[in-house]
């Protein structure tokens, strides 16, 4: 690949593209990067670059000629070279966001112009005559483009074979699928007292890729939440895990089933409602404050079931409501997690409402884990199902919704 910098200061990006993982890969040849002055194509005699914008305003508009001209002798060098006419980007703060997924596109050029604005802009019939796109690299304004022309050079150049010491370097990386990346330790074990997680030390691979993948969920769920619901889009659970052998699940209708039911119920409110609810309020959540509202739901159509693993314990329940396609207190117990049993509860559930194509459930909004699982299996937020505002005198001490998700599959 050939990258050629259109701009004022091509000693600094030329010194940038010649440090460090970029400028050993430049001297081994793996791609080519020349820097070019604007001025050095003006055609007045004081080689003035700039002037002042027509209909007024503060600032200097650089001139269309001089990067016309040098976009011209770059267009010559590359067909020189039997290379294909380079595809032209202008850096400036009125561009399309630069993202991963741009990088990726960019580094498929063969040749790729980067021209950097200074000042107040650049005539625009310039960009209008040569450009082929606007890249902004983020909503704040620099004074000039070069930074964003080395942000796209290096994140373009890194992915062209060989520059990273290995390809897998980049597939890790943040973004590279959507999600940001996981933590990354190294020695020593213990650092003032923060010790790695121990999963790390453990050699086993497996372990280690299943926690990693956890982090990257957790982190890109918890920080960006844009790109977290964009992944969950492109990557649907579309299958639940398979049921082992002696697991099943059993409706709900002896007394200790019942009084079981209730049980799980009160670990599981207890278990939700922690992040917004006082120690005091959580210490009520005891099964038999539940199992009246269990009863009640039962008269009301509600059918409860519990999952028993393979040594015939109860483990997991949820309810199904088949008047109102609604599903219910889902819940898995926290020695049970980690196994896919609640994406199986959650598919046995809603393929127990064939006659509701879009069956109902509620969430907390603090239950983001649950949140994004749901939306892998194809539950989409729907609504607020209930506001708890202690202002208002609710239950609850800290301000919540209960979210109302609904499947379209
Ligand atoms: N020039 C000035 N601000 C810029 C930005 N945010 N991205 C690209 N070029 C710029």
């Amino acid at each position: 690949m050939r990258i050629d910098i259109v701009t004022l200061f091509p000693e600094l990006c030329d010194g940038f593209l010649s440090a460090s993982i970029l400028g050993r890969a430049r001297a081994k040849n793996l791609f080519e990067a020349h820097c070019h002055q604007i001025r050095d194509y003006t055609k007045n005699k004081q080689k003035q670059t700039d002037d002042y914008p027509y209909g007024g305003g503060c600032g200097m508009v650089l001139y269309a000629q001089p990067i016309a001209d040098c976009l011209r002798a770059v267009q010559d060098q590359c067909a020189a070279q039997g290379r294909t006419k380079p595809h032209v980007v202008f850096l400036t703060a009125a561009g399309q966001q630069y993202n991963e997924e741009t990088a990726k596109r960019l580094a498929s050029y063969d040749s790729l112009a980067l021209v950097c604005g200074h000042y107040e802009g650049i005539d625009q019939r310039v960009i209008d005559a040569f450009g082929d796109e606007e890249i902004s690299i983020g909503d704040y304004v620099l004074t000039g483009g070069e930074l964003a022309s080395l942000v796209v050079a290096d994140s373009v150049l890194r992915l062209q074979p060989g520059v990273l010491a290995e390809e897998k370097g980049y597939q890790d990386e943040s973004y590279w699928d959507g999600l940001l990346e996981y933590p990354q330790f190294t020695r020593p074990e213990v650092w003032e007292g923060r010790a790695v997680p121990p999963v790390l030390l453990t050699g086993d691979h497996k372990k280690i890729d299943a926690w990693r993948g956890d982090q990257s969920r957790q982190r890109t769920r918890e920080r960006r939440p844009d790109l977290y619901d964009r992944w969950c889009e492109t990557h649907p659970l579309t299958e639940a895990p398979k049921w082992k052998r002696g697991e099943n699940m059993r409706l709900v209708k002896t007394e200790e089933q019942m009084a079981r039911a209730a049980e799980l119920m009160a670990e599981g409110r207890r278990t939700v409602c922690s992040p917004v609810c006082t120690e005091e309020q959580l210490a009520a959540m005891t099964p038999e404050h539940w199992r009246p509202d269990l009863d009640a739901e039962r008269k009301n159509g509600w059918a409860f079931y519990l999952h028993y693993n393979k040594v015939g314990e109860t483990d997991a329940m949820v309810g199904v409501c088949h008047k109102t396609g609604m599903i219910g207190h889902l819940f898995v117990t926290e020695s049970a997690r980690g196994q896919g049993i609640g994406t199986k509860v959650l598919d046995f559930a809603r393929k127990k409402l064939p006659e509701h194509e879009h069956p109902t459930l509620g969430v907390l909004s603090t239950n983001t884990r649950a949140i994004s699982l749901y939306k892998r299996m194809g539950w989409r937020l729907n609504g607020v199902l209930t506001v708890h505002d202690p202002a208002q005198g609710a239950p609850f001490a800290v301000y919540c919704e209960e979210l109302r998700m609904r499947f379209h599959g």
